[in-house]
């Protein structure tokens, strides 16, 4: 009997997903259903630009149902972003929010969803189960394969005056429908492909070697590697191969089901540092961060390792988990480079010297160093930055 069998395990997702090809023309039958009367659609330019938003203004506008549009999303969002957006949607007399993007358009809608309801100050909601009342409804529309944030309970606000992120813990920030259509993800670039669809792989691989991984978190992180390992070289070569983009959607998805459970780890610990400092996106910091922090993991739990390899085509018949563990490691690597993403800080200009700020910015998080397979001291910190330096 495992330890794991003998506690109680919890599992979160939003009340709905709607997952396939040309979902999104569902949106006006939820709208409905949540009884929303006026909707604000909660974006970034990118994502305007691109065209998206038409494909949630098309069903609305044909089922009467107004809207409002707040497009000002900046990437890894400031709180000033949540504030006015929260602002625009009272002025704007909305009560349902559609957020439509990748994850900082997801996380902006989650924020004002909950402030539009709650007193005070949002970084006095950081933290674990802070918020004390429900939000306005909201419909989570991804258009990156990627964050998974449309099925988590989690999102990611900077705090501008100490220059650090920090996160909102809380099933109030879980969406009460998330819309999953792979066609909404077509015209991502191969990078903005590459990076979010890593974020996604490192959700599950995170996830599947956790402590506080669970039967469900399991299942789910195991069946998004292999997808992911199958599919991100096929919609990063060629963004319009559908069956390639539906797989990466399908990953994404499933892995931020498992993540949202299960836990993350020292990836997303010390990945964090090197978006504050050089404005990296978090999905390339996770990338450059995680073949770094498996190698180091490994003998943290061989079996699970082990079985990423294999989920990943590697080669395992007939070699012990301890032998099988370091092929999970080379084929992320390859991957990586298939993708063309650098793995090494000193690839993206940043010096040898700022590795003590880095150990220093990476502590701050070690929150996430309880659900990593293998514990971290300050020193296993800077060495395993010397290793991605
Ligand atoms: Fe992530």
């Amino acid at each position: 009997m495992d330890m794991r069998e003998t506690i109680t395990h919890t599992f979160l997702s939003p009340n709905r997903i709607l997952f396939g090809i040309d979902a999104v023309k569902g949106v006006a039958a939820e709208v409905k259903q949540l009884g929303g009367r006026k909707v604000l659609i909660v974006t970034d330019p990118g994502v305007v630009e691109a065209g998206l938003v038409e494909a949630v203004k098309a069903p609305l506008d044909s089922d009467g149902i107004p809207f409002s549009l707040y497009d000002r999303v900046e990437p890894e969002p400031p709180v000033r972003i949540v504030e006015q957006c929260t602002q625009y949607l009272k002025d704007e007399n909305c009560d349902l929010i559609i957020g439509v993007g990748g994850g900082s358009s997801l996380d902006v809608a989650k924020g004002a969803s909950i402030m539009a309801t709650n007193e005070g100050n949002l970084l006095s909601l950081c933290g674990v189960d802070l918020v004390p009342k429900r939000g306005l409804p909201k419909i989570l529309i991804p258009t990156t394969a990627g964050t998974g944030s449309e099925v988590t309970r989690v999102f990611v606000i900077t705090d501008e005056a100490s220059n650090l992120k920090k996160a909102v813990y809380s099933i109030y920030a879980l969406s009460d429908v998330a819309i999953v259509d792979p066609m909404m993800t077509l015209s991502m670039p191969p990078k903005v492909t590459a990076d979010t669809g890593i974020d996604a792989l490192v959700h599950a691989i995170e996830t599947y070697v956790s402590v506080t991984a669970t039967p469900f978190s399991d299942i789910l992180a195991f069946e998004a590697i292999a997808l992911i390992a199958e599919n991100i070289t096929m919609a990063f070569a060629k963004g319009e191969n559908v069956e390639a983009r539906y797989n990466m959607s399908l990953a994404a998805t499933i892995s931020g089901l498992a993540f949202s459970s299960g836990g993350l780890g020292a990836v997303h610990a010390l990945s964090n540092p090197l978006g504050i400092e050089y404005h990296l996106p978090h999905g390339r910091t996770n990338a450059i961060m995680l073949p770094h922090v498996m190698a180091f993991n490994l003998i943290g739990n061989p079996t699970r390792f082990a079985q990423i390899a294999e989920a990943m085509g590697e080669e395992v018949e007939g070699l012990s988990p301890m032998e099988a563990a370091p092929l999970a490691v080379e084929a992320v690597k390859e991957l990586l480079n298939q993708l063309k993403i650098p793995i090494q800080l000193r690839d993206y200009g940043i010096p040898e010297k700022d590795i003590p700020k880095l150990v220093e910015g990476g502590m701050k998080v070690s929150r996430l160093f309880v659900p990593n397979p293998r514990n971290l001291t300050q020193e296993d910190v800077d060495e395993v930055y010397r290793m991605a330096w």
